[in-house]
């Protein structure tokens, strides 16, 4: 999809459908000299007869305007005007690329105007049209009927007044990498395990980072072994398919400091559990336990682009947890990279494991400050829902820090506790620690007190994507499957990294 911004007047604007948006009360609505005024009698119709309420999201749409070039009029809902923000605007974007695919129309302009002809209202805009143009149909084989080619939207312009200052183009242009980005995340989420294997994601790093400019190592088990990564080499024992740690480092040419960020992303490219086994109801879902990887290696590939003043080094473990004669045990004791024992005493926890050894040679690398993403725990959508990512930290400052980016970004992050009482559930008689915590309570917290042993004492903040990097249903705005989480909140960290 080509994005687009033009300052023609809105009248004049060539598109298959263009759109306006319009708040629940009708005094709210965001018009200014350029608004297609000869449709003001359409829309009062339309608002007398209930057809359109203004509610977010809702749509109607009027063909052959007059007095218009487009070729459709489309009137979307933008609910109440003192809560509308980049949010509501970047999933009405999503909601037109979405909602108008498949009905004909290959090209759309939307109007910005007023307060919303800014950097991030534009921002916001482009971001939401490029994921609401991703499918998840790649292996789908009638390109007539279901295919992402047959649906989809060419351009998507967007319309401010001629007044408006010139850095527009440039949110633009930012907002179409990172949302790029997101959509090559849920690209490699999208992919089934038989496909994307620990060694092909390793691949798919490797072209990503040649192609964007990134330096990029990829340890083997040979080296992992040298390095004593004993704790991740017990999760990739079960399974046939060899596990790498993928390093892909962008430095900057001018750093503004000499800190090192490290983004951590756990690579589980399947999760049958192990020994401890999974249900099978479900179990094809497992598929998505490589999101934060996704998320990571996405964020990765728009920092290259868009160039951050710090340096930034990813690293992401990938094994494939399986069951074979050669599978891990409960109750199999592993040393760690840092030296520590764990008892694996349940080997479905193993996300926990090869983020150990990670974190501990992201910190032996010169990491200063580090942000994980994994999806660790089914625990979290029990405590948060599917609508927030879990977020865990050893330093409130960091949190807070990557909480403002997680804001500005659009993605919701809410904080859990990390008292030290609950180290209390992480007591072993036989190693240093168990892979889980003792009865069922605060599965979340127990793993991200696990992740903290190999963290300290550097700045670090954990992210539980488990319950928000995938969509059963998809939205007006985003299609079901891979979310794509915690890029956009990533770039936003480390491009105003202060
Ligand atoms: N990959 C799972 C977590 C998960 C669950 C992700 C549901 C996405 C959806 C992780 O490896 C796991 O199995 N965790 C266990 C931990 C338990 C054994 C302490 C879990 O959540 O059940
Ligand atoms: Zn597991
Ligand atoms: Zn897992």
């Amino acid at each position: 999809m080509q994005l687009l911004i033009k300052t023609s007047p809105a009248t004049q604007t060539e598109a298959d459908a263009f759109a306006f948006l319009a708040f629940e009360t009708e005094n709210e609505h965001p018009r200014a000299d350029s608004t297609p005024s000869e449709q003001n009698g359409w829309l009062a119709e339309l608002r007398t007869s209930g057809e359109f309420t203004g509610k977010l999201y809702e749509t109607a749409v009027l063909h052959r305007p007059t007095g218009l070039a487009a070729k459709r009029l489309v009137v979307i809902g933008a609910g109440k005007a003192a809560k509308f923000s980049t949010v509501e605007l970047r999933r009405i974007a999503g909601t037109l690329v979405r909602s108008l695919k498949g009905k004909g129309v290959r090209s759309i302009g939307l109007l910005l105007e007023g307060d919303f002809a800014s950097a991030e209202y534009v921002l916001a805009a482009a971001e939401g049209a490029v994921v609401g143009g991703w499918e998840p149909d790649k292996y789908k084989s009638d390109p007539k009927k279901d295919s992402a080619e047959a649906k989809s939207i060419d351009s998507f312009t967007v319309v401010v007044p001629a007044a408006a200052n010139s850095s527009l183009a440039a949110a633009l242009e930012r907002g179409r990498i990172i949302a790029e980005s997101q959509n090559f995340a849920r690209d490699l989420v999208n992919e089934p395990a038989n496909k994307l294997t620990p060694a092909a994601l390793a691949e798919a790093a490797r072209r990503m980072a040649a192609e964007e400019g990134l330096e990029c190592e990829v340890l083997d088990r040979e080296e992992m072994t040298r390095l004593g990564m004993g704790s991740l080499l017990g999760v990739a024992m079960g399974s046939a398919e060899p596990p790498f740690l993928i390093v892909l480092k962008y430095k900057p040419a001018q750093p503004k400091s000499a800190d090192q960020l490290a983004l951590v992303g756990k690579g589980v490219t399947f999760d049958t559990g192990g020994v401890s086994i999974k249900p099978s109801d479900g179990m094809e879902k497992m598929k998505y336990d490589m999101a934060g990887a996704g998320a990571v290696l996405g964020a990765m590939r728009a920092l290259a682009q868009l160039k951050p003043p710090i340096a930034v080094t990813a690293y992401v473990p990938t094994v494939e947890n399986m069951v074979s004669d050669r599978a891990q045990r409960p109750g199999d004791i592993v040393t760690a990279m840092s030296g520590k024992t764990i008892e694996v005493l349940n080997t479905d926890a193993e996300g926990r494991l090869i983020l150990a050894d990670a974190l501990t040679y992201a910190n032996r690398n010169g990491a200063t400050h580090i942000v994980d993403a994994a999806t660790l725990t089914g625990a979290i959508g029990i405590a948060l829902g599917h609508y927030n990512i879990g977020a865990f930290t050893n330093n409130q400052d960091l949190l807070n820090r990557f909480m403002a980016a997680a804001a500005s970004a659009g993605e919701k992050t809410w904080q859990l506790p990390m008292d030290e009482e609950y180290k209390e559930y992480l007591k072993c008689s036989f190693a240093d620690l168990p892979n889980i915590g003792s009865g069922r309570s605060a599965g979340s917290i127990t793993a991200a007190w696990f992740l903290r042993e190999f963290a300290d004492p550097t700045p670090w903040v954990h992210l539980d994507i488990a319950a928000t990097a995938w969509l059963d249903d998809g939205k007006s705005w985003i299609s079901k499957g891979p979310s794509g989480v915690a890029v956009r909140s990533f770039v936003d960290l480390a491009l105003n990294w202060t």
